[in-house]
């Protein structure tokens, strides 16, 4: 993957991970049908960098502290070492930055726990503002926290965010709602179309 990557003249920034238990149990005849393989519920999400040093800052996607996170900052942290080799300083209970920094796999900004994400949203203004047209949905929807955690983090208020396969758009509306310009790309004009209900269309 990274030979790949290098070849195409980008760079890996990260391996991050979108946890997905909407996804559908497949290939079938290897989950349902023969019942050899379990399901898979994460996507994969490759964070590419045209340069060595991306355009980034974590510290616009902090999430709250945890309960456990506020009670050692209040107790305070004894400086040593865990058996697994980290040194623990008393730095470690300093909790003046405004959040902690999130993981690499997903998480819903207003969840305490790892989010579930799942992109089967029924009731959203797109959906129902598609079916009531009777337009086609977009099968394979990104929900909304995907595209928002990235912008967020990649980018600042009046820079360009580009989506090459846009489908409905999540993107654009995120990228919008966020105060950045964007532009959609997208082979089937039907779905362009439809994103057009993202936006009041
Ligand atoms: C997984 S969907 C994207 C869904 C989107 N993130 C959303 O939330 O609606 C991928 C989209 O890429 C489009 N696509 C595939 N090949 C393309 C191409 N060569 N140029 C532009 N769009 C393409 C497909 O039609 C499809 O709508």
């Amino acid at each position: 993957m990274i030979a790949l990557v290098e070849e195409l003249g980008f760079y890996l920034a990260q391996e991050c991970y979108w946890y997905n238990p909407a996804k559908m149990p497949a290939p079938a005849e290897w989950v349902t049908v023969r019942r050899v393989r379990i399901k898979d519920s994460v996507e994969h999400v490759w964070w590419l960098s045209k340069t060595p040093f991306p355009k980034a800052d974590n510290r616009r996607v902090l999430r709250p502290y945890s309960a456990d996170m506020l009670r050692l900052a209040k107790r305070g942290v004894k400086t040593t070492v865990r058996p697994s080799g980290h040194s623990i300083t008393s730095s470690f209970d300093k909790i003046e930055s405004g959040g902690s920094i999130p993981s690499n796999v997903l998480e819903d900004q207003n969840a305490n726990d790892m989010l579930i994400v799942g992109n089967n949203s029924a009731n959203d203004p797109y959906t129902i503002r598609c079916k009531k047209s009777g337009v086609k949905i977009h099968p394979a929807r990104f929900p909304a926290a995907l595209p928002e955690f990235f912008v967020k983090l990649l980018t600042e208020e009046g820079d360009l965010v580009v989506d090459p396969f846009a489908g409905s758009n999540t993107t654009g509306a995120v990228a919008e709602r966020l105060g950045r310009r964007w532009i959609a790309l997208e082979l089937l004009e039907e779905y362009l179309e439809a994103s057009k209900f993202r936006f009041g269309g």
